[in-house]
């Protein structure tokens, strides 16, 4: 069986917790950024825990995004959509996106809010930049120390996803499943992403009451 490849776009700690945790299970990973020198210093750190099958390589977001048929968008959310231009969207036909994005404001200081929602989300707007990807909004509302082979002191949740393809996102919870998780909690179409981005405004101030960045929300009943 070939390896698998993914393309992530992103060189910050997300960007860098994804490709090193799909390296470690035996991905073929090439992770993006303007400026891949940067990531240089980073792939050679991690190249010692990369599985046998599995392997690293740095370069530009298109070199990301031209590398498989799955893709991590992982870069800061206000310039989500300048990140997918520069990566060319013919490079992303077909492909599954997996969407971490935030549409956060920082510009106040901590904690973040919202630089829009409720009727809109980043989540449906990469999905109509990206009309011929798949886009399932994931990994948004837990912390990158936590995206792979997570370790949760009460019990690792499913993770929230949603989008509108449903072989994507069949897809995305065998890859989930993958990487440690029990499932997905599939909360609908890429119009539920204005509701798991809203989230993250709450994480963060629930984060502050628990004093940790190591919590995720669970649906009980
Ligand atoms: N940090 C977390 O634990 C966490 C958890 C869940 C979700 N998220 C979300 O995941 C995303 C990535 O977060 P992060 O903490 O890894 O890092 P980040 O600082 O939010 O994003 C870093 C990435 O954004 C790119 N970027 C910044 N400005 C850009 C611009 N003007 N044009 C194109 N690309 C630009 C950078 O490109 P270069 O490589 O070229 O510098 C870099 O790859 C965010 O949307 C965040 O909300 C974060």
């Amino acid at each position: 069986m070939s390896t698998d490849r993914i393309g992530v776009l992103g060189s910050g700690d997300v960007g860098r917790a994804l490709g090193s945790g799909f390296a470690r299970h035996g991905w073929d990973v090439a992770v993006g950024s303007r400026d891949p020198g940067k990531l240089h210093d980073w792939r050679d750190d991690v190249g010692g825990s990369v599985a046998d099958d599995g392997s690293v390589s740095v370069g530009s977001f298109a070199d990301a995004a031209a590398h498989g048929d799955v893709a991590v968008l992982a870069v800061r959310g206000a310039a989500a959509l300048d990140a997918l231009d520069l990566a060319g969207h013919d490079n992303f036909a077909g492909t599954l996106l997996l969407d971490t994005t935030n549409p956060l404001d920082f510009s106040g200081g901590m904690p973040p809010h919202l630089l829009f929602g409720g009727t809109d989300s980043l989540g449906e707007r990469i999905q109509s930049a990206l009309p011929d990807a798949h886009v399932v909004k994931c990994f948004n509302t837990v912390s990158n120390a936590q995206m792979v082979d997570p370790e949760f002191e009460e019990g690792t949740p499913p993770m929230f996803i949603c989008g509108d393809d449903a072989d994507a996102k069949g897809r995305t919870e065998d890859i989930l499943v993958e990487l440690g998780w029990p499932g997905t909690m599939d909360v609908g179409d890429i119009e539920s992403a204005r509701h798991l981005e809203a989230l993250v405004p709450l994480w963060v101030r629930v984060g502050s009451v628990m004093d940790t960045s190591e919590h995720a929300f669970k649906a009980v009943q």
